[in-house]
């Protein structure tokens, strides 16, 4: 499973990718705003920096609804480094906009996926990542974790080429879980990732190796 993080914070990106693990990042408009970046030639100077960051796929969302408007932006957004993922809302247009990108040879993530209807239509307009929204969705009374479970199985009985990128990601055990059921990548904030650092018998075991090191 590749690990992307899910923010905008530029140190947060530098954190994580001094771990060597981290294989990409995606961004929404409302991390993008919470970095305070605003207008066309400050966003796109933020995916740039953030694409020398990290040598991996970068998800950047279209800010239109339409399909016309769509397919401009990401061909815009798509220009600004060849790791520029457009990310597309799961709408009738979205979907009519992740098929013309694909027939044009522009990556996609189609976003705001909560049904695996939804996961099948993306992956047929032959969308590159489908990021189902697994926190969201536990937070609306369902299980995101079996979405998962059920796309996995979906996708590889129909063969579909897309990937399951896991989003919404609350906690480390729901990384574990979306490991276990198949998703290809999880986004995640950086402290979900450093959640999976943590065990106590690790500090205990580590602490009770130090006092003995004292003695050799
Ligand atoms: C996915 O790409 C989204 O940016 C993100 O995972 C949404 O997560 P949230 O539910 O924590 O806002």
């Amino acid at each position: 499973m590749k690990f992307f993080i899910d923010t905008g914070n530029l140190a947060q990106i530098k954190e994580a990718s001094e771990l060597g693990i981290l294989d990409g990042v995606t961004t929404n408009p409302s991390l993008m705003a919470k970095e305070g970046v605003k207008g066309e030639a400050a966003i796109a100077q933020h995916y740039k920096a953030i694409c020398e960051i990290v040598d991996g796929d970068i998800s950047a969302e279209v800010l239109s609804t339409d399909f016309e408007s769509m397919v401009e932006e990401g061909k815009k957004l798509a220009a600004i480094h060849p790791n520029i993922v457009v990310k597309v809302p799961m709408i009738k247009d979205g979907i009519k906009a992740i098929k013309w990108f694909t027939d044009n040879g522009i990556r996609t993530n189609c976003t705001l996926i909560f049904s695996a209807g939804q996961a099948i239509l993306a992956a047929k307009a032959g969308a590159t990542y489908v990021s189902p929204f697994i926190g969201r969705i536990d937070d609306s009374g369902w299980d995101g974790i079996e979405l998962i479970r059920q796309m996995r199985l979906i996708f590889d009985i129909q063969g579909y080429k897309t990937e399951i990128l896991a989003a919404s990601i609350r906690n480390a055990l729901h990384i574990i879980k979306c490991a276990e059921a198949g998703a290809d990548v999880c986004t995640c904030p950086l402290d979900s990732i450093l959640g999976l650092l943590k065990h106590p018998l690790t500090d205990i075991g580590l602490a009770k190796f130090l006092e003995d090191a004292k003695k050799m």
